[in-house]
Formats: structure tokens, sequence, C-alpha cells
């Protein structure tokens, strides 16, 4: 993105040999073969015997045309639904029929990852690796070692920070086969130490710096789109971690918009964890911005110095985004300029009430995913998102993914969750659902399920 270099998409690079910086996948659309209007892909519910079409994500491979059909694996992802949420609109606090959440839950492993991971393991074909690797708050590497498995091809390690993943994306990716390497160190750490492990070993990098990944990840936007009958929402919003999400979302947008296959751009709303905030912190008290594709990378760059030199970690009970160098930062603030977006960021407090909602809406999710929807909360109170906006939330990842966060949050009493969670700054499960003790007394089970 920096020096303009290009590259033939079967080269096996997750970074720019000349300069260093992120890649970015460029199609000539001249050439590629397009649907007249967006409708035009519902052709393919009908086809869902093939592979292909019964996928969430190469049911729409026209928009991602890096790759022809021999190489394509596909295990069935991105099957996933837009739903209106009318349960939880009252807290977002938009009127009815105007929240929905795009549930990405529902994929094989679990998260949105699959949308990426399907993508990459083509692309990994395509360059015909041997090994993969990647470095991940969790689901990254669940994704990761489902496809090494389905594949069988392309067997992977993955690097995450001992202590710092959820039970149930550890789970996956021991379940999976995958080489697990716990690193003493967190996220970040593991992020600078899975590049210089792919440049040693030439293994290829299944992290979002691969620009591949991304295409992957703009199909949930497709979906959201078909959700709504193919009409643009006023918002989509999104937890911020890496930025691999609000950067293939913003490049999806954008990439319809030029094609002329919508009439306009929906802003992007990125929703970082406060105790994760390099986002918020770069967008909002630095003012540094894509300008155009002149971002101040010695801005940038000083920051980092700073956030060094102060010893500061990310820290969030949503795991899945506690991340404190973003390594997509560039296109993220690309994306949000394209969609006049914002940055906001919410407490765990706030994502922990905000997932108790969303759960009683009847749809588990991840604490991380739940950022979105204490974003939606927060840029509505704060007047930015109008109450008759129509509003799409991305729910990252499934409930069952962190049940401790759960069970937790539902189970301890204020004084517990204070001595658990206040060092998260955590007092009280403002929307808990208590269950209730009983002995085996056939009255007393009676009268606790009346109270
Ligand atoms: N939500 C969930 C459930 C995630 O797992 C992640 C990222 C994000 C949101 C943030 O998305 O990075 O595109 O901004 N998880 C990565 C991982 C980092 O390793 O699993 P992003």
């Amino acid at each position: 993105m920096r020096c303009g270099a290009r590259f033939d998409i079967a080269e096996p690079l997750f970074e720019c040999p000349k300069c260093g910086d992120l890649l970015d996948a460029r199609y000539d659309w001249s050439r590629a073969v397009l649907p007249k209007r967006l409708s035009d892909f519902e052709a393919k519910w009908a086809e869902q015997a093939d592979p292909l079409a019964f996928s969430g994500v190469w049911r729409f491979h026209e928009l991602l045309p890096f790759a022809d059909r021999r190489h394509i694996i596909t295990i069935g992802e991105g099957r996933t639904i837009l739903q209106q949420a009318d349960k939880v609109a009252p807290y977002v606090g938009v009127a009815p029929g105007r929240l929905f959440l795009q549930y990405e839950g529902l994929n094989p492993s679990g998260s949105f990852k699959d949308n990426g991971m399907t993508a990459a393991f083509t692309h990994a074909r395509l360059v015909g690796a041997t090994r993969a690797v990647c470095a991940s708050t969790g689901n990254t590497s669940a994704a990761v070692a489902l496809y090494a498995a389905a594949d069988g091809r392309v067997p992977a390690a993955v690097l995450v920070g001992s202590g710092k993943i959820a039970y149930g994306k550890l789970a996956q990716a021991l379940d999976f086969g995958a080489r697990v390497v716990q690193v003493e160190g967190d996220f970040d750490v593991c992020m600078k130490r899975v590049k210089e492990v792919a440049r040693e070993l030439k293994i290829y990098l299944m992290n979002s710096l691969n620009p591949f990944r991304l295409e992957g990840q703009k199909t949930i936007m497709y979906r959201i789109l078909e959700g709504l009958r193919w009409e643009v929402p006023d918002w989509l919003i999104v937890p911020g971690g890496n930025l691999g999400n609000s950067s293939a979302f913003g490049k999806a947008f954008k990439e319809l918009h030029e094609i002329g296959l919508i009439p306009r751009m929906p802003r992007i709303a990125v929703i970082n964890a406060a105790g994760a905030d390099t986002l918020y912190r770069i967008v909002n008290q630095e003012r540094i911005a894509w300008n155009g594709g002149r971002v101040d990378e010695d801005r940038v760059a000083a920051f980092y110095r700073r956030m060094d030199a102060e010893n500061r970690r990310a820290k969030t009970l949503a795991s899945a985004i506690e991340i404190n160098r973003p390594v997509n930062l560039k296109k993220c603030l690309r994306a949000v300029e394209w969609t006049a977006g914002c940055v906001e960021k919410v407490t765990d407090q706030e994502i922990l009430d905000a997932k108790a909602q969303v759960g009683a809406g009847g749809f588990g999710c991840e604490p991380a995913s739940a950022a979105s929807v204490a974003g939606a909360r927060k840029l509505r109170a704060a007047g930015v998102i109008g109450q008759g906006d129509r509003v799409a939330c991305v729910l990252t990842g499934h409930a069952l993914k962190d049940p401790h966060a759960t069970v937790a949050y539902h189970t301890l009493s204020d004084a517990q969750l204070a001595q658990e969670w206040g060092g998260y700054g955590v007092r009280r499960a403002v929307h808990g659902n208590h269950p209730v003790v009983v002995p085996d007394d056939l009255e007393k089970i009676v009268a606790a399920i009346q109270s």
C-alpha cells in the first residue's frame, strides 16, 4: 500500500518485499464476469448441491475472483444469517425493525474467521504451500486448525498467548490436531513472532495480514445486503481487534460502489474494548487519518514508542480483541475514511451487559462480539446513530467459545464478581440471570419455577 509495487497472486507474500507494508488484493474489474445487479446472486440459491453455491463465501465468487474452482476448499462456511433483532433494539435505542444482528457464530468453527480461512487456504493451495502458521487470540487458531484438518495438505501450527485464550477456542485447536504453541506473552507478542517464523521457515501466514483472507471476509457484507434484500444499511458496526474485518468490510462496499452494484456507502463504526483502544486513540485523540493514502506513519510509530515506553499492554475480558498493535491499522483507517465512519470504545462492563442482552434476544455471542452492540448503544445515546437508522451489528463469535465469561456473569454475586473481574472494572451483572439452587423437594422446585 505504501510503495505501489505490484505482485502476481501466485506469489506467497504476506508483506511487501520492497517496503514491508501491507498488501492489498486488486482486481481489474473490466476483465471480470460480474452480475448486472446484486439480486442476480439469488440464482445461486437454487444450486445448493454445488458446494461452491452452498458456501456463503463462494456463492459470491465473482466478487473475489482470485482463484479458480479447482483450488477452492470449502466446508460450507458462511451459511450465516442476518436477523432482525427486535428484542435487542430497545437496548440499543433504535426503532423496532431497525436493528439487525449478523450471526457469524453459525460458521463451522463458530466464528467469522471461516469466511477468511476458506479464502486463505484456497490461496495457499494456489501457491502450493505445504505448511501454515498463525498467531491468535483463539478464533483464528480454531479456524486455521479446522481448515488444515479438512484440507489435509497444509498442516498448521498456531501461536497463542499462554493463558490468553478462551477454552472453547483452545479446545478446537487441540482437537483439530494443529501444533499448538503456547507462547509466554500476549497476542501482540505472538503476532510479532509469527511474522519472524513465517519469514524464517517460509511458512504460509494465515493472519489477516494475508490479503486473501480479507477477500473472504468481504462476503459477510454481501450476506448482510442479501438479508436486507440488497438495500444498504445506514450503519455497519463491528468490533475492532486486529482490524481485519473492518478493513475487509470497507473494501467490500467500496468495490461494490465502484462497480455500480450499490448506490451509496453505509457508515462503518469500529468498536474497541476500552482496555485495547489503539484505534480509538489513533483516530479520536491523535487525529491520524487515512488522508487519501498519506497516513502519517511517523506519528503512528511515535504512538507505539510511547505505548512501549509506558509498557501499556492490552487488557480486556473480550480476549478476542485484546490487541494493542492491530496489523491492519492502515486499511482500517482507509475503511473509516471511505465510509465516513467512526471509532468508539466500550468498557468490559458495557460489553458484558450488552452480551447478556444479545443472549436474552436469542443469539449467544462471545464477549468481543457484544462490543458491536454496546458500541451501537453508545453511538445511539450520543446521537451519532439516529433512532430511525438501519443498523447492522456483526456478532463475530459464538457464545460457546467462552462459556466461562457467560457462566461467571450469570452466577457470581456482586462481591464474587468484584473479586473475579474487579481488575477489569466489572462490578455488577446488570442483566444477570441467576440460577436458583433448591433441595430435592418438589414443593421447592415448583416454587423456584413460579417465582
Ligand atoms: N471478534 C472475534 C470473536 C474475534 O475472534 C476477533 C479477532 C475479532 C472480533 C476482531 O476482529 O481482528 O478483524 O478486528 N480475533 C483474532 C484471532 C485476532 O486471533 O482469533 P479483527
